[in-house]
């Protein structure tokens, strides 16, 4: 496994790749390496030639007073993952390289970045399209893997490579989980004993009223929202930013009759640690 760390390099060895007609697969990350990215690379290595996994933590994507300085960054791990796992470069580039002092160019999916986690956290979406777009530019795809558990990134991301004609499949893969129901996140280890031990309440909240709405026992978006609400507020240390129904595709929340399949969708916080999730509710 090679390591690159020079942008110009990167896409260099990439254009050299896709001119000997070999596929790339991207697994854009920010490290912290878990088994939910080595399920994105696994897939890769079946589906590719070549998989680069980038490590980046995206300065753009995290506003002030958010984690962007004390992030996890366990590079020397990471590299070892990545290597054992059939990785065959490791883009690991330096936020100068990304962002020059007279960086100016950013990308904005408009209406679907601005509601749920982007109410909350103004400009982080206009942070991940702009980072993945330029990881694309980098390292010419033409498969990229991204995991379900950040479902609303998932949807914007589609649509940007829908809109602007990048020539590359996304392929989403589902949420990996602890053994008890936690999904799988580098943000987890901020998580004190307590909070971990009450932290996989949120997925058992989250699939019982996906059961009450698939069972027919709720029908009706707001009272589905009221009972996760309530349910989530008995977590200790719990406060909700959101939790919602909504249609798989465009996102949009229903208000009246949950029309299946959907989505529920939540974001909330554990003490300090911001936590999302979500669950398919199929037909
Ligand atoms: O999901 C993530 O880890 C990040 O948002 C991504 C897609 C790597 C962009 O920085």
């Amino acid at each position: 496994m090679k390591v690159v760390k020079n942008v110009l390099e990167m896409q260099k060895i990439a254009l050299k790749l896709k001119l000997s007609c070999k596929t790339i697969g991207l697994i854009p990350t920010m490290g912290a390496l878990h088994e939910g990215h080595l399920s994105l690379l696994t897939r890769s290595t079946l589906e590719n030639d070549v998989s680069i996994v980038s490590i980046f933590v995206n300065p753009a994507q995290f506003g002030p007073g958010e984690d962007y300085l004390k992030y996890p960054r366990p590079f020397k791990k990471d590299q070892n993952f990545c290597k054992k796992n059939n990785a065959d470069y490791l883009f690991a580039p330096s936020v100068k390289d990304m962002y020059a002092e007279s960086y100016l160019t950013y990308i904005k999916v408009e209406k679907l970045s601005e509601f749920y986690c982007g109410k909350f956290r103004p400009g982080h979406f206009r942070g991940v399209t702009t980072v993945v777009a330029k990881l694309f530019n980098i390292s010419q795809p033409n498969n990229t893997y991204f995991g379900e558990k950040d479902f609303q990134q998932l949807a914007i991301i589609k649509k940007m490579v829908n809109d602007l004609n990048f020539p590359v499949n996304i392929i989403s893969c589902p949420t990996i989980r602890e053994t008890d129901g936690l999904a799988k996140s580098s943000r987890n280890v901020y998580l004190n004993h307590n909070e971990r031990k009450d932290a996989n309440k949120i997925h058992l909240i989250l699939k019982k009223t996906a059961n009450k709405i698939q069972t027919k026992q709720i029908t009706f978006a707001a009272k589905a929202v009221k009972f996760m609400k309530i349910s989530l507020l008995k977590i200790p240390k719990m406060s909700v930013q959101y939790a919602e129904i909504c249609d798989p595709f465009t996102l949009c929340s229903m208000k009246k009759n949950i029309k299946l399949p959907a989505r529920i969708l939540f974001a909330g916080l554990l003490g300090k640690t911001r936590l999302i999730d979500n669950i398919e509710i199929r037909k």
